[in-house]
């Protein structure tokens, strides 16, 4: 109450000062980028903190005000909030990033047909598995998958608090993709660049926990962003979970992952770091995801290292299949 709310409200006096444009938004059907320092976004988040922004209600937008927050009481959500306020308290210290952010929105126009992945020949990458790990740890370097909400940030400023959700909330700049970027359609993703992790935390959903601050020392590159590349892929939710063979939705699947996958703006092909995507609340099929997720890595040309979160059994079946398939040097499509 002493020094970081004021801090904040001083960010927020001089919201015309720091962002001195209208931001411009990231809309469905359109490739697009948007680049900030993160000094702006503090800006944008301390906003949204005091619930400064219109309603998004009715817009395709995600929500951005904070207000979903300071009416739920839980030991997670008062943890998630501990994440906010030590994010806060770093950037009120200018102890926090003084780099660039970019939010690049990637629409896929022409995704490959069925008879594509059927004809394709390219041979299947490497994949790694592991029981143990998590993506933001572990996947240093690597393409980091979100397994996301077609909303981004999903329940982040509610009381969501899985995969998407803790990234989120211990790296708060990539809350501001729910300021830009309107509602994901089956062939869109978002790619977020430069984003840093403030807090570390132990647990997840209801036993999430702050742990303490975190420094991120991730090199950044000549754009003064982290090297950190996050892509958000919304998997379908199945209410009935046979419903996902179906071949139609498979394709789904694959355009979805294919876009998020699909080569980008940098030369370098880093390996996908990924996991059970989609399969807790929406109900995928993990061994039917990691082949979708494998297939799309390989035409793409990315290798892959596959977190189970502990399932010991899916990463043994998920490494022997792998390993058999190489061994019968069977390509994507068949
Ligand atoms: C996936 O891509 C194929 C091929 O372009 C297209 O026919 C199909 O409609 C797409 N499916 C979805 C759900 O976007
Ligand atoms: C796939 O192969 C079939 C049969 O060889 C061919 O008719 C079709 O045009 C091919 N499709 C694509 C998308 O390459
Ligand atoms: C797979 O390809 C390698 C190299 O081309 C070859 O030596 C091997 O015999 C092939 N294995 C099978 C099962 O076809």
């Amino acid at each position: 109450f002493e020094k970081i709310l004021p801090g904040m409200i001083d960010l927020v006096l001089n919201s015309e000062f720091i962002c001195t444009k209208p931001i411009p938004l990231l809309r469905r059907l359109k490739s697009a980028s948007v680049s900030m320092s993160q000094h702006q976004a503090s800006c944008l988040l301390a906003n949204a903190f005091f619930c400064t922004f219109p309603s998004s209600n009715g817009h395709y937008f995600p929500e951005i005000n904070f207000f979903g927050y300071f009416i739920y009481r839980r030991l997670s959500q008062s943890s998630k909030l501990h994440c906010i306020v030590n994010y806060f308290s770093r950037v009120v210290r200018q102890e926090a990033g003084d780099g660039v952010l970019t939010f690049t929105r990637q629409v896929l126009d022409d995704p490959p047909s069925i008879d594509f992945w059927k004809n394709s020949t390219s041979p299947l990458r490497d994949m790694l598995v592991s029981s143990e790990g998590l993506i933001e740890k572990d996947g240093e370097g690597m393409l980091q998958v979100d397994f996301a909400n077609k909303y981004l940030g999903g329940g982040v400023l509610r009381t969501g608090c899985v995969q998407e959700e803790i990234r989120f909330i211990t790296c708060p700049e990539a809350i501001v993709s729910c300021l830009l970027t309107e509602c994901l359609l089956p062939n869109e993703c978002l790619i977020i660049k430069g984003i840093e992790t403030y807090s570390s935390f132990t647990g997840y959903a209801q036993s999430f926990r702050f742990h303490e601050d975190f420094v991120d020392c991730t090199p950044r590159d000549s754009w003064r962003r982290r090297e950190k590349e996050l892509v958000a892929i919304d998997a379908l939710p199945f209410r009935k979970p046979a419903d996902q063979f179906d071949e139609n939705l498979i394709l789904r699947e694959l355009n979805k992952s294919y876009c998020g996958f699909m080569c980008t703006a940098s030369n370098y092909l880093a390996p996908v770091a990924t996991g059970k995507w989609g399969c807790g609340a929406f109900r995928g099929n993990p061994e039917l995801k990691a082949l979708i997720q494998l297939m799309s890595a390989s035409e793409c040309g990315r290798d892959m290292f596959f977190l189970t979160f502990g399932d010991a059994n899916l990463a043994e079946s998920l490494h022997h299949v792998h390993q058999l398939l190489v061994a019968h040097n069977k390509t994507v499509g068949e």
